[in-house]
């Protein structure tokens, strides 16, 4: 039996923000030619270090919110590119709440609202930054619930992370279709027993961590066909 449409009995969809709804490296863009030739690296190191940063404090039981850590993150890598320019610093920091989504996103929550799909973000981000993130990209009325690791005080992949959105949904976690672009954060809800279509947007290999995405899309366009009932 394939999973199927009807089969997978989902209830609820909830994403992942930064890689899976906005695209973190639009705010580098945003400021490439300020920057110069250094710029995607200096996105790519910046993301990599914010990410490492949010495994290694909850692993150290020394949570800070995810801004602190996306400042100090970006700290890092303007140091290994030898950019010092605080203004640049602020700006970039500015260009990271208004970060642009990618192309099929507002078309495929609009289709999931219509169908009458609870939405929910689940995310690493503090809550100022995911509430203006999604309300300068004019998601706000798309998502029904906008959930931060921020209440618990530690980050994503804890499997706590992912209870919230049950608590919340008041949905058990096989019906809920939780998507991300992160794979390490894939596995994670994978694992915890959520439904994952993992979004592989830059045709990474698969990591070698426990749980498996019951699919694997490129982008949001197939979801609503996962989903089942559009
Ligand atoms: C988030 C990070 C993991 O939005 O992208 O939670």
């Amino acid at each position: 039996m394939t999973l199927s449409d009807h089969e997978v009995g989902i209830k609820a969809c909830v994403f992942d923000a930064y890689g899976t709804l906005f695209d973190v490296h639009s705010a580098v863009n945003s400021l490439s030619e300020k920057i110069g030739p250094s710029h995607a690296m200096l996105s790519a190191l910046w993301r990599k270090k914010q990410l490492e940063y949010t495994w290694l404090r909850s692993l150290m039981n020394e949570y800070v919110d995810f801004w602190q850590v996306t400042g100090e993150a970006l700290d890092y890598a303007m140091d290994e590119y030898k950019i010092n320019d605080n203004a640049l610093h602020a700006e970039l920091m500015n260009a990271y709440l208004q970060l642009k989504t990618f192309p099929e996103v507002k078309e495929i929550l609009t289709l999931l609202k219509r169908c009458g799909i609870p939405t929910a973000i689940l995310t690493n981000g503090s809550p100022k930054m995911i509430e203006e993130a999604v309300s300068r990209a004019g998601l706000s009325d798309l998502i029904d619930h906008n959930l931060s690791v921020d209440e618990l005080g530690l980050y994503k992949p804890d499997p706590k992370v992912y209870q919230l959105a049950v608590d919340r949904l008041k949905v058990p976690a096989e019906q809920i279709a939780f998507q991300s672009s992160n794979a390490w954060d894939a596995s994670g809800a994978a694992t915890f027993g959520m439904q994952v279509a993992w979004i592989n947007r830059y045709s990474q290999p698969v990591e070698r961590l426990p749980g498996e995405p019951a699919v694997v899309f490129s982008d949001l366009s197939s979801l609503p066909g996962f989903v089942g009932v559009c």
